[in-house]
């Protein structure tokens, strides 16, 4: 294989962190991956979570799956679990799905430097962390996709469930993408960032059924996206036809905001 040729999905691992959580978005774009014959390699904090699903997708959909506990706030355990994939028996690493992320429902006078750190750290330094590690090896291949995590309270200002640092990480992560995209533009690897509106996921917690409903009625389409909608966007981003697609951000919310 010469050096830019691209790979089939059955040749490639997408690695995707944040999939532990069951009705997550990492979750969905696990499946998806598999689904369309990628390797996968799951990254979560929630270790056997994400090993149960790496487990799952090998015997549904027949490919090498592997899940790993992991905090991507840690670097050096981020750059552990890189050398751990690249030394597995799964195919180079072709895509990277940075989903994993938290909210922050607090008020702005009562975020305290922990929480603010928090925030950043989980939704953007991580993404920091977990690129920086993974992008050598797609280099080497010639061939890679990084979509990263962003949200539409990065671009409008948060929501009840997501104020001023999620909005902050969620802005930086932006940066990091555009800047990103232009380094990397000359290898072959393309770099985007999706932003969803709200998305029927757990990442709310005890949210009332008021509240839900609320939200989906203040979206033009009078309802939340799934989690499935958001992982085939990112699959599709990752596939040889978004070659020429870097630097974006992809709106993905019912019409809720419109860029
Ligand atoms: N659900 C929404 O409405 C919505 C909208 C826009 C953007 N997003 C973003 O989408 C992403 C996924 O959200 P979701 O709704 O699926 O959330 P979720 O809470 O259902 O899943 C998040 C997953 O990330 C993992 N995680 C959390 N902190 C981690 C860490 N430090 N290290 C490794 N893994 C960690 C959790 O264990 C969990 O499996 C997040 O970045 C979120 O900000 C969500």
């Amino acid at each position: 294989m010469t050096h830019h040729e691209p790979m089939g999905p059955r040749t490639r691992t997408a690695v995707v962190t944040g999939g532990a959580s069951p009705r997550s978005i990492g979750r969905a774009t696990a499946t998806r991956f598999a689904r369309d014959g990628w390797a996968v390699a799951i990254l979560d904090v929630d270790g056997e979570g994400a090993i149960a699903l790496a487990r799952e997708l090998a015997g549904e959909f027949g490919v090498p799956a592997a899940g790993y506990g992991v905090d991507i706030t840690d670097s050096g355990a981020v750059n552990d679990v890189a050398a751990r994939v690249a030394a597995s028996e799964l195919p180079p690493v072709g895509a990277l799905a940075n989903i994993a992320g938290i909210p922050s429902p607090v008020a702005f006078l009562e975020v305290d430097d922990a929480l603010w750190d928090k925030i950043i750290a989980v939704n953007l330094t991580g993404t920091f962390y977990v690129t920086r590690a993974f992008l050598p090896a797609m280099i080497d291949h010639g061939y890679g996709r990084v979509v990263n995590m962003s949200s539409v309270s990065a671009q409008q200002g948060g929501g009840v469930f997501s104020k001023t640092p999620y909005s902050a990480a969620k802005a930086g992560v932006l940066g990091l993408t555009r800047s990103l995209a232009r380094e990397m533009a000359p290898e072959g690897i393309t770099v985007n960032a999706i932003s969803p509106g709200a998305a029927d996921t757990t990442i709310r917690g005890d949210t009332t059924a008021e509240a839900e409903a609320a939200l989906s009625a203040s979206i033009p389409m009078g309802r939340q996206a799934t989690a499935d909608e958001i992982g085939a966007l990112v699959v599709w981003l990752s596939g040889a036809d978004a070659g020429y697609i870097t630097g974006t951000t992809q709106a993905i919310n019912g019409g809720s905001y419109i860029s």
